[in-house]
């Protein structure tokens, strides 16, 4: 069996397990004294985010930074993803401050250098991560700089179609994102990645146990010393 790198993998049975082994690391990273936790949207962390709600954890004197937003939505969008967490966590969990890059502002440099700065400003104690079927993290698609800062990415036509079940249809798909990059993802001092089922299975292949390449964005935590990746056993599926 190949080894399975640095990165701790747990195996769930479905995503209200994966939810609770998600809730402990959060709950492990705030006993620890984490401050800062980099959040992510997507159907994933869904039940993760209903633990916390449940739980008696207070963020009130915490920090979040979201991943990423699409271009030309504003925050009272319904299917923006700063929306998105105010209903499933900000709500309910009101943090000091909760930072979501700008998707009303259309000047990309402003954008992106004003959340590279708040990210510098509040280093991540704590990434939670989806991942995408074609091995994208936030929206760092095939191909982007391992290196990069946060920036404006043009989706791609398999991650537009992914995301066009929460439109009325796809071209209505936002077509750009602003998304940290690579190198603002790795800079976490500790990471959290989850997939549910067989549609991330190569996705989740490559990233443990595949090369690190651009190809597979995702395959960049391997270089990461504290990345815990939670699993569905069909994600996992084509592990070795
Ligand atoms: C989007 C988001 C990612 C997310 C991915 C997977 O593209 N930008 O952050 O990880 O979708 O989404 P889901 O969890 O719904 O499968």
């Amino acid at each position: 069996m190949k080894q399975l790198t640095n990165m701790n993998v747990q195996i769930v049975s479905d995503k209200q397990a994966g939810g609770k082994a998600g809730f402990q690391v959060f709950e492990n990273a705030l006993q620890n004294g984490a401050k800062v936790l980099g959040l992510a949207t997507g159907s994933t962390p869904v039940t993760i985010y209903e633990q916390l709600v449940a739980s008696d954890l207070d963020f009130s004197q915490l920090t979040s930074v979201n991943l990423d937003e699409y271009v030309g939505l504003s925050a009272d969008h319904p299917q923006s993803y700063h929306y998105f967490m105010q209903q499933h966590l900000f709500n309910a969990k009101p943090f000091a401050h909760s930072y979501v890059p700008d998707g009303a502002n259309l000047d990309a440099a402003a954008a992106t250098s004003e959340y590279d700065q708040i990210i510098a400003d509040n280093p991540i104690d704590l990434q939670l991560l989806g991942l995408g079927k074609n091995g994208h993290i936030g929206f760092n698609e095939p191909g982007t700089d391992p290196e990069s800062t946060t920036h404006k990415v043009t989706l791609t036509a398999s991650t537009i179609d992914a995301n066009a079940r929460f439109f009325d249809n796809a071209d209505e798909v936002p077509r750009y994102a602003y998304s940290m990059g690579i190198g603002s993802i790795l800079k976490a001092k500790q990471i959290l990645i989850v997939a549910y089922g067989e549609a991330k299975a190569a996705a989740v292949a490559a990233m443990i146990q595949g090369p690190v390449t651009p190809d597979v964005p995702a395959s960049y935590l391997q270089t990461h010393p504290n990345v815990t990746v939670i699993l569905d056993e069909a994600a996992a599926s084509q592990l070795d």
